[in-house]
């Protein structure tokens, strides 16, 4: 297709055409039949629709080839429709969420993850997906850490980059490989008191330095198109932001892509009081260089206005449309709009057998054991088993769409498909439901198996809670356990960290959060024992909600707190201490790792010169098990305040019963350098502080010098 004669032959309404992009309902069914009921909304015409050039959402190869056919039909010059959908963490093989994935701390797994996802939602016709989410979080209220990678700048790097390496995998004009789109740009994570859709006010110094990472690894990674995100950045909405659209994104990071609003975000511009109506909103968007507007019909009913009038917003129109039709090119739409979409290769391929066995190993990497005062495994136990989960299928956690929790096993029946003992079943939270008999059969069990949390809806976009502590007072159903005798393990269910204070009575706590379509598989292999766990967090569980925001990356204020040192003004709460109840990094295993004898190949180094780390990590255990080794550095003095740690590095090694590993790792300049507000590196010489650990909050460390020449 030649691109660039194609837009010759355009008119202006059918090149605006292509910037809309519609909900699922206009398409669904019978595009004239459908186009009546729901438009009025939308307040658009069947003509319009017409136009639109792509679509959000799809069920099935049949409902994307019916509507792909009808539409070309009535287009003029036939430019197939793209078809996007939120396939965030799997298709209808359902892996664990996001915020669960990394806690593997397993790159090139979570690439696989991408990769079945992306062969998965391609028999079903979609070409593009909204994924990876980047955005950094600290305030685990926001429901939407669910979808995040956690507070860490360089573990936003390396999986937003594997998720846009198993999607596209290098040619997305291949069936089975699928255009990834990062969201939401930007820094929608730091969204005020974690309450959804809230104002983001931050430093353009901590932006580039700690929010952008996510966002600029995807598009390095390749990623063809990039959302915007519903909040203001310096006061001005994302969505018509011209310092991130145009000065971030096309002059600092050379973006080609494609740029979308997210949903209806471009028409809220009226309610962040940025435009007085769409037609304003419609000149912002154009101008700050948004491309495509999703579900609000902006650029669709008012851009022909302003086209007319200034021949420069035509130049930006042309640009915008030539982005989208390049994408659809490269998807191999204008060869084959239905490209992908099979109805028999549907059948064959979705929760294949091969794709439900690697989802659960990825549930099994990614459950965190907390706590485990020799109780885990419970092996040839009898078990009684109480609370929600106990019999819920609900482990596919939010942005699930195809997915199916009924397909799931509950984690009674997965105990009893792996041949344990149950002696007893009560999803009950509430301790006043068990009477003498339910006592008396409690007590005969080994131990009291608590599986608690988060409903589905408690978690996720629009989901934030002002308290986080378990819901519906399940915290009462763990201390009623206890009072019976027996040992308790706790099983958590949730899709963001909890406060765990009054739950420190479980003699095991184990953090699941949603694990997917085989999600009660793998936590009964990891509490039977058959499976080690090995996950660690990835983002700070805080003792109240009062700390929050709470991350292991802070800097270290003009007057720190040292813990142990009684001095009355420096930075600390009279209540709680400063420091996580569950740092980031920490998991434990049923294996005992100690780290012993670091040491450096020289305590100092030039622009061009590397030291190399080692450490020796002994398993002093029986039994095999994954270690992550953490590499992190602190830059003790720098143009401005740097963080107290960075993570620069991690490897995730498994280490056989009674061995020794020597794990090392290469320091480089690169690693030494930070941004300034122009996203420029700066790297000065000083002394940096190198630590190595098993968490953020146990490191052992060593002092080196690096020398500008
Ligand atoms: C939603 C979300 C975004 C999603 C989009 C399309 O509002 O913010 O993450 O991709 O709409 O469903």
């Amino acid at each position: 297709m030649d691109i660039k004669q194609l837009m010759k032959e355009l008119t202006t309404e059918e090149k605006i055409g292509q910037l809309l992009q519609l909900a699922p309902f206009h398409f669904i069914k019978d595009i004239e039949m459908e186009v009546a009921g729901h438009v009025s909304p939308l307040s658009l015409n069947q003509d319009k629709i017409f136009l639109a050039g792509s679509v959000l959402g799809i069920g099935h190869a049949s409902e994307m080839i019916s509507v792909q056919e009808k539409y070309l039909k009535k287009s003029r010059h036939k430019i197939p429709l793209m078809f996007m959908a939120d396939i965030i963490h799997g298709y209808e093989t359902i892996f664990p969420v996001p915020l669960a994935l990394s806690c593997t701390w397993h790159e090139s797994l979570i690439e696989k993850v991408a990769r079945i996802s992306a062969v998965e939602a391609q028999t079903a016709g979609i070409h593009v997906t909204f994924s990876p989410m980047a955005d950094l979080v600290r305030d685990p209220r926001w429901g939407r850490v669910v979808e995040s990678f956690g507070e860490d700048p360089y573990l936003q790097k390396v999986f937003a980059r594997a998720m846009v390496n198993g999607y596209q995998n290098n040619d997305i004009s291949k069936v089975g490989h699928v255009a990834a789109c990062v969201k939401h740009f930007a820094a929608y994570g730091l969204s005020e008191a974690g309450r959804d859709y809230n104002t983001v006010d931050l430093s353009r110094s901590s932006l580039q330095n700690n929010f952008l990472s996510g966002y600029q690894a995807a598009i390095e990674a390749g990623a063809k198109m990039i959302m915007t995100a519903f909040n203001v950045i310096d006061g001005v909405p994302a969505t018509i932001n011209k310092y991130l659209l145009r000065d971030v994104l096309r002059k600092q990071w050379h973006f080609d892509g494609v740029t979308i609003s997210d949903y209806d975000s471009l028409h809220q511009v009226i309610d962040h009081g940025c435009a007085e109506n769409d037609e304003q909103a419609a000149l912002k968007g154009i101008e700050a260089g948004l491309d495509i507007e999703m579900a609000s019909t902006c650029y669709i009913n008012h851009l022909t206005k302003h086209v007319k009038h200034d021949p420069t917003i035509e130049i930006l129109l042309n640009q915008a449309v030539e982005r989208v039709l390049i994408l659809k090119k490269d998807l191999g739409l204008f060869d084959n709009p239905y490209k992908g979409a099979d109805v028999k290769q549907e059948k064959c391929i979705v929760r294949a057998i091969e794709h439900l066995e690697f989802a659960q190993k990825v549930a099994e990497e990614s459950v965190v054991l907390l706590k485990n005062d020799q109780t885990l495994p419970i092996e040839n136990k009898k078990i009684a088993l109480i609370g929600p989960y106990a019999t819920s299928k609900e482990t596919n956690g939010p942005w699930s769409w195809h997915g199916n929790n009924d397909f799931n096993l509950s984690l009674e029946e997965a105990f009893i498909k792996a041949g344990s003992e149950i002696i007893y079943v009560n999803p009950s939270h509430d301790p006043k439901t068990y009477d003498e008999h339910d006592c008396l059969m409690l007590r005969q069990a080994d131990v009291i198996v608590a599986a608690v949390g988060e409903t589905t809806k408690q978690s996720g976009e629009a989901h934030s809670r002002s308290q986080i502590e378990l819901p519906f007072g399940q915290e009462k159903l763990i201390t009623f356990a206890k009072t019976l005798g027996q040992k308790v393990v706790t099983v958590l269910y949730n899709g963001r960290p909890l406060i765990l204070e009054n739950i420190q009575t479980s003699d095991a706590i184990v953090e699941t959060w949603f694990t997917g379509s085989m999600g009660n598989q793998a936590i009964v292999d990891i509490l039977t024992g058959k499976v080690n766990p090995s996950g660690k967090l990835t983002m700070s569980f805080p003792r109240n909600v009062g700390q929050i925001p709470i991350y292991y990356n802070h800097l270290n204020t003009g007057r720190p707190k040292i813990e142990g040192i009684d001095n009355e003004f420096v930075s600390y709460y009279l209540d709680v201490s400063n420091q996580s109840l569950y740092p980031f990094g920490y998991g434990l295993s049923y294996s005992t790792f100690d780290y012993k004898n670091l040491r450096l190949s020289a305590t100092r180094m030039t622009e061009t010169e590397t030291i190399t780390a080692s450490i020796d990590i002994i398993n002093k255990s029986d039994r095999g098990g994954y270690e992550i080794i953490q590499l992190y550095l602190r830059d003790y003095v720098a143009g401005i305040s740097r963080p107290v740690m960075e993570l620069k590095g991690f490897k995730k090694v498994w280490i056989k019963a009674f061995s020794k590993e020597t794990i090392t790792f290469d320091i480089t300049k690169d690693m030494l350098g930070y941004k300034d507000e122009n996203g420029m590196d700066i790297y000065e010489q000083g002394r940096f502080k190198l630590m190595i650990g098993k968490h953020a909050e146990a490191v052992i460390s060593m002092d080196f010098d690096f020398i500008k020449e």
